[in-house]
């Protein structure tokens, strides 16, 4: 994406362990900018996906592109990919096609988005903030590898790596949630809500995941 390609090379030692907790009121704080830091989180799906709803809430005073949420396979490593362009904007990707949705600025708060794609209809739901936007259309019968490496903070160029360290994310995220399936326009509103929400294999309240790198777990300071 942008023009520093830098190749991430794991290197043992970097690498965290794999840990499986409750992160209510938790964060992952991405320290610093640019940064080579990201965060595996599993289990990724065990069949090709038809739908799927992606959710999560991030807080930065960035204003270049970012990478929030990567889902790679080997075919197609913008499997699913959900990022920021500029302020004001969020591209979703699914199969390496993406659609843009026009959000208010970030007004230096805390922004919760949801995105839900299904094959049979190609439709994109995109919530910001519990408010659904216009409805758009993307890859209408397509299905969604499995055997994925999922990532977040960084934009996957390659299976499980080639990050471009400038598109990078740097700031706090949490709530992250996926499902395999479309949620009702009130589950949507839940998740904004931190209310109680379907049952889901990754999930904030059950996260298994992985640090690699320079990736803080903090307390929320407020909502
Ligand atoms: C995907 O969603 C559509 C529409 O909600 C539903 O009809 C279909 O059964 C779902 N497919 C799978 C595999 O869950």
């Amino acid at each position: 994406m942008g023009k520093l390609q830098l190749w991430f090379l794991v290197i043992a030692g970097i690498s965290g362990a794999l840990a499986q907790e409750d992160l209510y009121r938790k964060v992952f704080v991405f320290r610093n900018d640019p940064n080579e830091a990201y965060v595996v989180v599993k289990p990724e799906p065990e069949w090709p996906l038809q739908n799927f709803t992606v959710c999560l809430r991030s807080y930065t005073d960035l204003t270049r592109p970012y990478g929030l949420f990567s889902y790679a396979t080997k075919a197609q490593y913008s499997e699913i990919l959900l990022l920021k362009p500029k302020p004001g904007e969020y591209r979703l990707y699914v199969g390496g096609a993406y659609v843009t949705f026009r959000v208010p600025e970030n007004r230096m708060e805390w922004e919760h988005v949801c995105a839900s794609w299904e094959s049979a209809t190609g439709i994109v739901e995109f919530w910001v903030n519990g408010k659904p936007l216009p409805r758009k259309g993307l890859q209408k019968g397509y299905s969604i590898g499995a055997e994925a490496v999922i990532i977040l903070g960084q934009e996957q160029d390659s299976f499980g790596g080639g990050f471009d360290f400038y598109n990078s994310f740097m700031g706090e995220m949490t709530d992250v949630y996926m499902w395999e399936h479309g949620l009702s326009p009130g589950k949507m509103r839940a998740a904004y809500q931190s209310l109680t929400l379907p049952p889901c294999a990754l999930g904030w309240r059950n996260l298994l995941y992985e640090i690699k790198g320079d990736v803080v777990v903090k307390p929320r300071l407020r909502d």
